[in-house]
């Protein structure tokens, strides 16, 4: 994709955003972990970089350095934090460490009329900073194009080579007109916006065509959870009934799961040759008495893999897997920062053993959750799908506390699917990231009609967040609680109590295993 935006990450926390910022002004960006060799990415012809911000100090030993081929790349640069104190370093400038550093809000003035200030106003106003270091003299050929009451260089320009450097960092939302300085970088350096999902989608369905092949089978593994469902979606319209779906009903599922999945795909997407395979005796047979957590996770991992292969093989000779891979996923996995401290063996059907006899597609790999979402939209994919509410691989057997017996299970489906009913006629399905019910493994004394109870417990979940990563529990109306928790005792027999988690991630995790 020539003329694209590459962007190299030197470990900033914001370095999706900028990505994501440049993409929803219509250019698609590419993300360069620091370190790694730029010259195939420089080969794919971008037409400007953008060096992102980083926890280094640049005058440190052993901190990311600016790779000389990309200044020798001619391109028009935008250096934001750390990347411009690269830039500072790199190209003959003088940086100093500050005492303090300087951490949240300031007021920045432009001094100049450079093309990232057009129309911009002409006083100051509110960026965000985050730096240890600061520019303290300018390379040869660079001018002071802005200042902080604190920091005389906060912005630096060579007219030049088109190479500009912001101290602020224009991509995070408390930064007024950091959309706008992103876009006038981009169209300074001759850019047109062209990322549109339209396009993106006819590119990828054509690029999957010519993978295939006119006679190339390819298999597919549904969750039901939108990534799954869009790839499989775009690889059915590149080709037809070539495309065989596999959904695997591990007997974990929600109340209704199966029907709504089948419902919601074989009305949009008949061609797709879905085949629901139910596997839930086996599933719960191997989970018989099983109570630890990651035996759990691994026992439905291993036991999904088996009998997604065993089907493949029924289907007769398949050359291709489609796997609905995100482009988090993809730099993630070759993050400068490592990967991070496990806390829980993930299972999902993109997390198949690369082993497997095929070749992998991953026609998402580019896009972002939300960009998957337009996409989705674009192939025509019900709302209902498009906007499920994550679930993980594991299913209930990880809100089901302790063994997960069939009687358990069942407790757990009905107060669901009264939390579920409760949110969403509520008005608040969107709103919150997850909501559900757990069932605890404890029993409770109550009192019902006149005499004792010993009952179960059920907690309600629900969780507010943007990526999972880090969740606030939702702050549901005290009424609605009530409804929900009324109901589940009245009307799931064997519960005797209910219970709201008001965890935050960290240090809870929004699953209770
Ligand atoms: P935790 O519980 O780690 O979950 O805070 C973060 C998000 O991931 C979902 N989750 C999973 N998704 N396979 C998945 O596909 C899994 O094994 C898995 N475990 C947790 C969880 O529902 C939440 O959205």
């Amino acid at each position: 994709m020539a003329g694209h935006v590459l962007i190299i990450d030197y470990g900033s926390q914001f370095t999706q955003l900028i990505a994501r910022k440049t993409r929803a002004a219509g250019f698609y960006a590419e993300i360069l972990p620091a370190g790694l060799p730029v010259g195939p990415s420089l080969g794919r012809g971008p037409g400007a970089l953008i060096l992102s911000g980083g926890p280094a100090s640049a005058m440190e030993e052993g901190a990311p350095t600016l790779d000389p081929a990309l200044v020798a790349a001619g391109l028009p640069i935008l250096g934001i934090c750390y990347g411009m104190q690269l830039l500072a370093h790199s190209l003959g400038g003088k940086l100093t460490k500050e005492a303090t550093g300087e951490y949240g809000p300031a007021s920045f003035e432009r001094l100049n009329d450079g093309p990232l200030w057009r129309g911009l106003p002409g006083g100051p106003f509110k960026v965000w900073m985050s730096h240890g270091d600061r520019v303290e003299a300018t390379p040869p050929g660079f001018l002071v194009s802005g200042k902080t009451a604190d920091l005389p260089v906060a912005a630096m320009e060579d007219p030049i080579r088109k190479i500009h450097a912001i101290q602020f960092h224009p991509e995070v939302h408390h930064t007024q007109n950091g959309e706008l300085i992103l876009a006038n970088f981009l169209a300074a350096a001759g850019l047109t916006p062209t990322w549109k999902m339209s396009s993106f989608a006819r590119d990828t369905i054509e690029a999957v065509r010519a993978k295939t092949g006119p006679d190339g089978h390819v298999i597919c593994a549904l969750s039901g959870g939108v990534d799954s469902a869009v790839a499989a979606a775009l690889v059915s319209k590149a080709v037809g009934s070539r495309l065989h779906s596999i959904f695997v009903d591990n007997g974990l599922l929600r109340d209704g799961e199966v029907d709504e999945v089948r419902a919601a795909l074989t009305s949009a997407y008949p061609e797709m040759n879905l085949t629901i395979v139910d596997a839930s005796a086996l599933f719960l047979d191997r989970l018989a008495g099983e109570e630890d957590p990651e035996t759990k996770r691994k026992i439905i991992g291993k036991t999904f893999i088996e009998v997604f292969t065993a089907e493949a093989k029924k289907l007769g000779k398949i050359d291709f897997l489609v796997q609905g891979t995100l482009y988090p996923d993809v730099i993630e996995s070759v993050s400068p920062q490592g990967p991070s401290a496990m806390i829980k063996s993930h299972h999902n059907v993109g997390g198949l053993p690369k082993d497997l006899p095929f070749k992998l597609i991953e026609p998402l790999r580019d896009l972002f959750k939300d960009e998957v979402r337009v996409l989705g939209k674009e192939l025509g994919i019900p709302d209902d799908l498009l906007w499920r509410q994550p679930f993980p691989g594991p299913g209930l057997a990880i809100r089901v506390i302790g063994p997960v017996e069939p009687e358990a299970l069942s407790i757990l489906r009905r107060a669901d699917r009264i939390v579920r009913d409760g949110i969403k006629n509520a008005g608040l399905d969107r709103e919150v990231w997850q909501y559900f019910a757990v069932l605890l493994s404890n029993k409770s004394v109550g009192v019902m009609g006149d005499g004792r109870s010993y009952g179960r417990v059920v907690a309600i979940r629900a969780v507010t967040s943007v990526d999972a990563m880090t969740a606030d529990w939702a702050r549901l109306p005290h009424d609605l609680l009530a409804r929900m928790a009324s109901r589940i005792i009245n009307e799931v027999s064997g519960v005797n109590r209910v219970v709201y988690d008001i965890s935050t991630k960290p240090p809870g995790t929004i699953e209770w295993e």
